[in-house]
């Protein structure tokens, strides 16, 4: 186990009518509020007018950013940032999922940042400061509530990329199962992916003694294996929608990658086609992550074969380490397919006319990875065995 310092300072509300939480909350930050939302989803499902009774209970001047995109854009950021600058905002509302909340993140450093806010994402800059914001989340998927990375796509540029900074956790998440049963059959498989590759990229490291840690990971993967066919099958099942909202939380909050780096490229080389693309998250992490493990079974046999056994139940007698883990990753594939997952570039209709676009995007920092690191070539072939 390495070294490491723990602080994450959200404060989770979680459950059935908790939403009650928020006039309690939003007074000790200030009246001035912005609130930040989607496209739409939170005014269809009612939430949207129950936010508001809330802020008026306090007598709150309310604000509104609209129109958050999937994959977040820059532009709607410097909108935020303007409202934020000119009205005098105090706090910050996110309501939504991810993509809002990662937006609503930018806007609170943008706002206390004299030049563009961009130059925080590229490292122009460092957020030292930021406005408070909360969160009411309404997707179980990037774990965005209870951690202070952003991701932001620059439409203009076709860049995608993540941020973070100690200034940029919210100061509180409520989280009701209830607010995301509305959440369609697609962007819950993607959640669900989403979340178990959070978990893949903590699982493959370099340090040893992570014996508990490990346990963790296993056991919050095969929480989710278990209980999204369940959840699928009835998306209004409040216990399911409940279990994965916690796990989506809890896969990248920092409680189970204390004491080690995991790897991360994955999300790096999506990012990259996403930038592209724009296509889901979650949809791009499902074609390309057991392309990842295959790239790299060599590089530790021990722990795909670890991760086959124990996740998937590969029965390791009579097999080498690497052939173990092979049948793990076609385990995996098998059940992201079977959640109705999409497998290939192609089911997003991205052939291979952009593949050194995108691999030039995902070495834009050079060679990548913690597990193992990844030169321009590993990544085209990524993307080439994704096609
Ligand atoms: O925009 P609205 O109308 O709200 O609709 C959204 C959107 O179309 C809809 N939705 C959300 N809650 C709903 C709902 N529809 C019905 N009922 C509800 N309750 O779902 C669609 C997708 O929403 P989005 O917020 O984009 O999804 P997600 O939470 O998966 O966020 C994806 C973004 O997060 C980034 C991704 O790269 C992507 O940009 N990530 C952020 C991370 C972080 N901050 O820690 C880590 C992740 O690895 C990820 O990279
Ligand atoms: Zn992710």
């Amino acid at each position: 186990m390495e070294n490491f310092v723990f602080a994450n300072p959200t404060k989770l509300i979680f459950g059935k009518g908790q939403l009650d939480q928020l006039k309690k909350e939003v007074p000790s930050y200030g009246k001035k509020v912005l609130l930040v939302y989607g496209g739409g989803s939170i005014k269809r499902s009612g939430l949207y007018e129950d936010v508001l009774k809330q802020l008026e209970e306090i007598q709150a001047t309310v604000f509104e950013l609209p129109g958050v995109e999937p994959n977040p854009r820059l532009s709607t950021v410097h909108k935020g940032v303007q409202i934020c600058k000119e009205e005098g905002i105090d706090f910050l509302l996110a309501v939504g999922g991810g993509s809002v909340i990662d937006c609503t993140k930018l806007i609170a450093a943008g706002a206390k940042y004299e030049g563009d806010a961009w130059d925080i994402v590229t490292r122009k800059a460092t957020a030292n400061e930021a406005l408070p914001f909360g969160t009411v989340l309404t997707l179980a998927a990037t774990g965005s509530e209870m951690n202070a990375g952003s991701v932001i796509t620059n439409w203009e540029t076709k860049e995608k990329h993540g941020w973070g900074s100690p200034v940029t956790f919210p100061k509180f998440s409520i989280l009701d199962p209830v607010n995301t049963f509305t959440v369609p059959r697609d962007q819950t498989v993607y959640g669900i992916v989403d979340m178990m590759s959070h978990v893949f990229e903590h699982y493959f490291h370099q340090a040893e003694n992570t014996d508990f840690q490990d346990r963790m990971c296993e056991g919050l993967l095969l929480t989710v294996m278990e209980t999204a066919p369940k959840l699928l099958e009835d998306l209004e099942n409040y216990e399911h929608r409940a279990t994965i909202l916690y796990c989506g939380t809890m896969a990248l909050n920092g409680m189970l990658s204390m004491g080690y780096r995991g790897d991360w490229a994955t999300h790096n080389i999506e990012h990259a086609v996403s930038a592209v693309y724009d296509i889901p998250h979650g949809g791009g992490l499902a074609i390309l992550f057991p392309n990842w493990m295959k790239h790299n079974i060599k590089v530790k046999p021990e722990r795909f074969k670890k991760l086959a056994v124990r996740v998937f139940g590969v029965n390791p007698e009579g097999k080498t380490d690497e052939e173990a883990g092979l049948e793990g990753i076609e385990k995996l594939r098998e059940f992201w397919n079977s959640i109705g997952a999409p497998s290939r570039l192609a089911d997003y209709d991205i052939d291979d006319s952009q593949l050194d676009v995108m691999a030039d995007k995902a070495m834009v920092n050079g060679e990548f990875g913690n597990f193992t690191k990844l030169n321009r070539e590993d990544v085209l072939k990524i993307y080439k065995m994704s096609l």
